[in-house]
Parts: C-alpha cells; sequence; structure tokens
C-alpha cells in the first residue's frame, strides 16, 4: 500500500494524449493523480470539467495533472467532447485508459468493498522528488473540492520553500505555523518579517511569500 513518503511508482500508460511516462511527463513539476470511478458518469463530469478550469491555477504552480479511469481510450475520447461541451471547456491534461488496472492496484485505487470494478476517487500529490505528498480518497457519490486541494498545494509548497506548516482552516494570505524543526534563536534571520512566540512549540509568521 502506497503511503505518505514513498516514491510514487512510475508507469507507462495510454492516455487520451498519447503514450505518455509518468516521470517524463511530470520532468521536475509537482504532480496531481487522480481517479474518477467511470466515464459518461455525472459527478466525474463535473470533476474534469473543473479540473480543465483551474489550468491557469495549476500552471502558476508548477502542476501537471492527470486523470485514470479504468474505461477505453475510446471511450474516454467520446467522453471529453460531453464534458467540453456540457463544462465550457477544453480538458487540457491526460486522462489514463487503465483498462487492466495495473496502474489503479499500484496506486491502490481499487477498493474492493466500495467497488468490484471501479476506481474510487484517489487524489495523490507529487512533490518533484517523486515522493508522495497527500492522499485522499473520496466515495463515487462526493465530487472533490479542487479548491482544497490547491489550497493544500500551497501549504505544500510553502513547507518546501519556506520551512512553514499551514494551522488549521489557513487560507492563502494568512499567517503560517514556524516548523518546530526551526529554534526560536534562529527565527529572526530566517523570518524577517517578525514572529510571534504564543508557546515555544507555537511561533507563527507572516506567509513568507506575500
Ligand atoms: C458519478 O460520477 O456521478 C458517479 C460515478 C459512479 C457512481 C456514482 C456516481
Amino acid at each position: 500500500m502506497l503511503r505518505l513518503g514513498d516514491i510514487a511508482p512510475n508507469f507507462t500508460a495510454q492516455t487520451s494524449e498519447g503514450e505518455l511516462d509518468f516521470y517524463e511527463y511530470l520532468g521536475n513539476s509537482w504532480g496531481v493523480l487522480f481517479s474518477h470511478p467511470a466515464d459518461y458518469t455525472p459527478v466525474c463530469t463535473t470533476e474534469l470539467g473543473r479540473t480543465a478550469s483551474l489550468k491557469s491555477e495549476f500552471k502558476k504552480r508548477n502542476v501537471k495533472v492527470m486523470a485514470l479511469s479504468v474505461d477505453t481510450l475510446e471511450s474516454h475520447q467520446g467522453w471529453i467532447k460531453d464534458i467540453n461541451e456540457t463544462q465550457g471547456v477544453e480538458v487540457n491534461f491526460p486522462i489514463i485508459a487503465d483498462k487492466d488496472k495495473t496502474i489503479s492496484e499500484a496506486y491502490g485505487m481499487m477498493h474492493p468493498n466500495a467497488s468490484a470494478t471501479l476506481t474510487v476517487r484517489s487524489l495523490f500529490v507529487i512533490a518533484p522528488d517523486k515522493t508522495v505528498k497527500l492522499m485522499i480518497t473520496y466515495p463515487a457519490s462526493t465530487g472533490r473540492n479542487f479548491t482544497e486541494i490547491l489550497r493544500v498545494i500551497d501549504s505544500l509548497q510553502l513547507t518546501a520553500n519556506y520551512s512553514v506548516a499551514t494551522p488549521a482552516d489557513w487560507k492563502d494570505g494568512e499567517d503560517c505555523v514556524v516548523v518546530p524543526a526551526i529554534k526560536t534563536e534562529d527565527i529572526p534571520a530566517k523570518f524577517p518579517k517578525g514572529f510571534t512566540e504564543i508557546k515555544p512549540y507555537l511561533r507563527m509568521t507572516p506567509q513568507p511569500n506575500k
């Protein structure tokens, strides 16, 4: 079973944009790999439409997106037309046709007690070093919150770049938490915007990249 911190398995996949090697596709970018239960289903149609509409938000964060279901390429091609038509977008990311479920199994996207044949709504955020940074799993009946996914990516990138964590319900622009690994005496040099020590273990600082 894949866990946070593990290396995301590489694969070669048949996708709506041709055969792709996952690592080559990602290059040095961050990645989002997500599964949906089936083509031509209502919730999935809205999720893929929403993902397409967020192209500039993913690009701004240097994130490449890839979707997956166990349907065929032919099915994907037909369904993409419906997504474009009904959601007012151009699907602008590859959708994997994982007919033999190799990739779904490698990423734990099959949950047999939820569905014997279809993937659940799994989503992985993968860092440029290919480690898994976020795993979420939603049931078929609940579409994911893509604003939350962007929020987590922002948090992960702040941690990677500035040694801060983000508190409960944090939103872009709000104060961040200095990670425990940094000693209080080292904070001034590292965080020129200042900090507030609420407790020795709870040190807040303005968001470093704002
Ligand atoms: C949907 O995408 O709408 C969906 C897919 C599978 C089961 C239930 C809903």
